[in-house]
């Protein structure tokens, strides 16, 4: 069954050859997008979506999310707005409300947030373990994602549990938690930060999940400067995430190199921590991409659009550089941007993953900021708003 959606007024492709069509058409066909051009040559299809002018663009790609979770941390976040500084320590609220949690209870929690993600455009979801911080609660809270998320990470390097001996958990860690997990999960991460991880501990973390066939993330430079994002690069991580605090050489390490800078604005504003540094990660060279890190403490947002929004009338980035960073970026920072399938991109043979606005162009994402815009969305071919 094929869908054609028409009469699309500015239609973002992400496809270089494409770039932005005006008066264009997509045809959908089963997951996949079967032709993308002009509304006038748009082929015969089963179904005829006529958008009258609207702005599309490829799905929301979300690359960072911590959503199997129980609990709720508003006492943390007033304390916080009140002056209390974000401290790694609130994870452990976290940790005990998940294991208190029943599987149905995560599952619910998790479905409702991919659900409020989906009704905004977002389209394809990563999600992290890292609030079960035991093989039983690391392992179960994996195999929940793994049926709700599109990718799982794994961040059993999340936090040292309360009273837990550091080597003896980088052991569990490296060790049974990884077989434990290993079934349900593509990525394996780190939270490399003065009070988690230290880089001689992160590194073993990452070795032991790449010699397990895991691609690699990390959690770098977001409370301060530190070793996580050189950490990254060295260990050919596909992403390094938050980029908070960065140092000149930082940012050369970044530029030129496979490692995505994946810059996480909603969690920075929470936390009340300066705006991670875009306009100099991009004027360098560096790859950036934009995710909404939706967790219970540090950034309670699923809306990427406020990613957006933020990125573009706070940290210098044009809306065409915004709108790159959380589609087609979020898709490299999963290393899904290539190949049949690849997210983030509207060409033929791509996942056929469209979110069209109640707007005329993707510069009304930061000129009318906080608006719900999304008007329709299709996620793998199949109309879910
Ligand atoms: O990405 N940096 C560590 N992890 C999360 C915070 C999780 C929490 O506070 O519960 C983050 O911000």
């Amino acid at each position: 069954m094929a869908v054609v959606v028409t009469g699309i007024g500015e239609l973002t492709t992400n496809e270089p050859g494409l770039g932005t069509v005006t008066d264009a058409a997509v045809v959908l066909e089963g997951d996949r997008v079967a032709w993308v051009g002009r509304s006038a040559e748009a082929p015969v299809a089963d179904e005829w979506v006529d958008v009258e002018g609207r702005a599309a663009l490829p799905g929301w790609v979300d690359s960072h999310t911590h959503l199997v979770f129980a609990g709720d941390r508003t006492a943390e976040f007033e304390a916080r707005m009140s002056g209390q500084p974000y401290r790694a320590g609130g994870i452990a609220t976290t940790v005990e409300a998940t294991r208190a949690a029943s599987d149905a209870q995560l599952a619910a929690n998790l479905r409702r947030h991919v659900a409020e993600a989906v009704a905004q455009g977002t389209t394809y979801l990563e999600t992290k373990t890292g609030y079960g911080l035991d093989v039983e609660h690391e392992a179960r809270t994996a195999r929940i994602a793994a049926g709700l998320a599109d990718e799982v990470t794994f961040l059993g390097a999340h936090l040292v549990p309360p009273g837990a001996d550091i080597e003896s958990y980088v052991d569990l860690v490296c060790g049974d938690m990884l077989d434990a997990v290993a079934p349900y999960v593509q990525w394996g991460d780190v939270f490399c930060e003065s009070g988690a991880f230290d880089e001689a501990r992160a590194e073993r973390v990452l070795l032991a999940m790449a010699d397990r066939g895991l691609g690699l993330r990390v959690h770098g430079n977001q409370l301060g400067p530190g070793p996580g994002v050189q950490l990254a690069v060295r260990r050919g991580a596909a992403s390094v995430d938050h980029c908070t605090h960065l140092t000149d050489s930082d940012v050369d390490a970044l530029v030129g190199s496979a490692t995505v800078a994946t810059l996480l604005p909603a969690c920075d504003l929470s936390t009340r921590q300066p705006l991670a540094p875009a306009r100099r990660l991009l004027d360098a060279g560096a790859t950036v991409a934009l995710a909404s890190n939706c967790n219970p403490g540090s950034s309670y947002t699923t809306s990427m659009a406020f990613c957006v929004a933020t990125a573009v009338l706070q940290m210098g980035m044009s809306v065409g550089e915004a709108v790159w960073a959380a589609t087609a970026g979020g898709a490299r920072a999963l290393r899904r941007d290539i190949g049949e399938g690849a997210v983030g991109v509207l060409r033929v043979g791509a996942r056929a993953d469209l979110h069209v606005l109640d707007a005329p162009s993707v510069t009304h994402l930061a000129y009318r900021p906080g608006v719900p815009l999304t008007w329709a969305v299709w996620r793998a071919g199949e109309r879910v708003r």
